[in-house]
């Protein structure tokens, strides 16, 4: 999706928008769209050919509020559009897709699990993964850097969870499919198929993992967490835990690489952010949340109103549908002062792109932690990007993704040496065993 500043004096007649269509952002550009939606109709209905609708609300109190609000705004019918209409299977057993109370039982062992200092202690290993991913730096020639980075939350997330490595890119391409199943380059069959497919492709893996683990004593990563945590005096049913696997798995894989990508574009379009930040590189922090306002790899979340609620002076009725737009709420002018400048000084967490209130990303410590790191490799290694190619976007109304970027760099003086040892040292990575589920 691109990240673009809306041309002053633009206007769109908003029946003909449609934000449901996973073309628009692979082709086309919702920010001077939702720009007039802020302005002139930020709770807005859509009805789509097929006679389902929903609304969009595209400011950042109101999406605040839709997020925050679990008593009005349920969770359990489907959080995502592709779900609109059809409910969703795993209502009440996957953490994103269940209300308070149960919502609380099941997220708080996930917490203390993906919390900060729990994240803190696999530092070193993140670290090592961080600079992997960014050899091809040495290569003398384009490097598809969205392409390649796909992997680098599968690397994390699978080790935390004790995926076999060898299972990695395949349950990143289902990741992929869940998310994007309109997209050529993702799409099996049709958008249907693929999304089945990549549905079952996980659930029968994670089923098959917990299949065989629970053959075999417990260890410490983070499958084995969730077969053996109490949520609300009692163990997770098998369900629950696969659901769960996917959930985490999927909340990695698809937004993390964004938030890179959606950074290192910032660079080249913003040169003077970056050599801002070499300047002064303890803004890292600031960069990173800059990065994740920038780019909000999310790009919306779904509720269900539980009662008619007002919102905007607009009257929802009881059972309606409302996506909230993240990357339209993250440029309100409202919040953001000169919301459409990069800015890696801005700092500040108020933005929206790991939502708000009870269903705040659980991963954000890990998400965080891991977006320092690689942004710190970058900088010690890279005087300058260079754009060299076509950007491609993914096409998905989920994720604003980029899934091609082709670049080059010039290289800081020592940084070669720096990655060749890295070579010379061999991989450093393995999930751990062998292949124990079918991917
Ligand atoms: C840049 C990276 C990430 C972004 C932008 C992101 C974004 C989000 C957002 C917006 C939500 C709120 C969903 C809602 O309100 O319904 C969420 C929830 C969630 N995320 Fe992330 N996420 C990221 C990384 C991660 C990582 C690394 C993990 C796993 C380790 C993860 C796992 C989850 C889970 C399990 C939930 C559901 C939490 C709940 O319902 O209580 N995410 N994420």
């Amino acid at each position: 999706m691109r990240l673009s500043t809306p041309a002053a004096g633009f206007d769109v007649d908003l029946d003909t928008v449609d934000l449901f269509d996973p073309w628009l952002y692979a082709g086309g550009d919702p920010h001077p769209i939702w720009a007039v939606m802020r302005r002139r109709a930020p709770v807005h209905r859509q009805e789509l050919a097929d006679g389902r609708h929903f609304w969009s609300v595209t400011r950042y109190h109101d999406s605040s509020e839709v997020l925050r609000d679990h008593q009005r705004f349920t969770s359990e019918r489907g959080t995502l559009l592709c779900t609109l209409g059809h409910g969703d299977p795993a209502g009440g057993k996957m953490v994103t897709a269940t209300d308070p109370p149960r919502h609380t039982e099941l997220r708080e062992p996930l917490n203390r699990a993906l919390s900060m200092r729990a994240v803190n202690q696999h530092r070193p290993r993140l670290q090592q993964i961080a600079r992997q991913i960014l050899l091809p730096l040495l290569r003398d020639e384009p490097w598809d850097l969205a392409a390649d980075l796909a992997a680098f939350p599968m690397m994390f997330t699978g080790m935390l969870m004790g995926i076999p490595d060898l299972d990695w890119p395949a349950l990143t391409r289902l990741t992929t499919m869940a998310i994007a199943p309109d997209d050529p380059e993702f799409q099996e069959g049709n958008s249907r198929i693929s999304l089945v497919t990549a549905h079952h492709g996980m659930f029968e893996y994670f089923s098959e993992q917990v299949f065989q683990r629970s053959r075999r004593e417990p260890g410490p990563d983070l499958i084995d967490h969730l077969m053996t945590l109490t949520a609300g005096g009692r163990r997770m049913t098998h369900d629950e835990v696969v659901y769960n696997c996917y959930s985490l798995l999927l909340g990695a894989n698809v937004t993390t690489p964004h938030a890179v990508a959606g950074l290192v574009l910032g660079f080249i379009e913003h040169p003077q952010e970056y050599r801002k930040l070499k300047q002064d590189p303890t803004l890292i922090g600031s960069a990173v949340e800059e990065g994740l306002r920038w780019a909000s790899p999310a790009n919306h979340f779904m509720r269900y109103a539980r009662e008619d609620v007002e919102l905007a002076g607009v009257r929802v009725p009881a059972g309606d549908a409302l996506a909230v737009w993240i990357g339209s709420a993250n440029r309100d002018s409202e919040v953001f002062e000169d919301p459409y400048r990069f800015d890696v000084a801005r700092g500040g967490k108020r933005h929206l792109a790991f939502g708000f209130g009870p269903h705040t990303c659980v991963g954000a410590p890990l998400a965080r932690i891991s977006l320092r790191l690689i942004l710190a490799e970058i900088l010690e290694l890279v005087e300058e990007f260079q754009l060299v190619g076509e950007i491609e976007h993914l096409c998905s109304n989920f994720i604003a993704g980029v899934k091609h970027m082709p670049v080059t760099a010039t290289l800081r003086p020592g940084a070669a040496d720096r990655l060749a040892g890295l070579v010379e040292a061999g991989p450093v990575l393995t999930g751990g065993g062998s292949a124990g589920g079918r991917a």
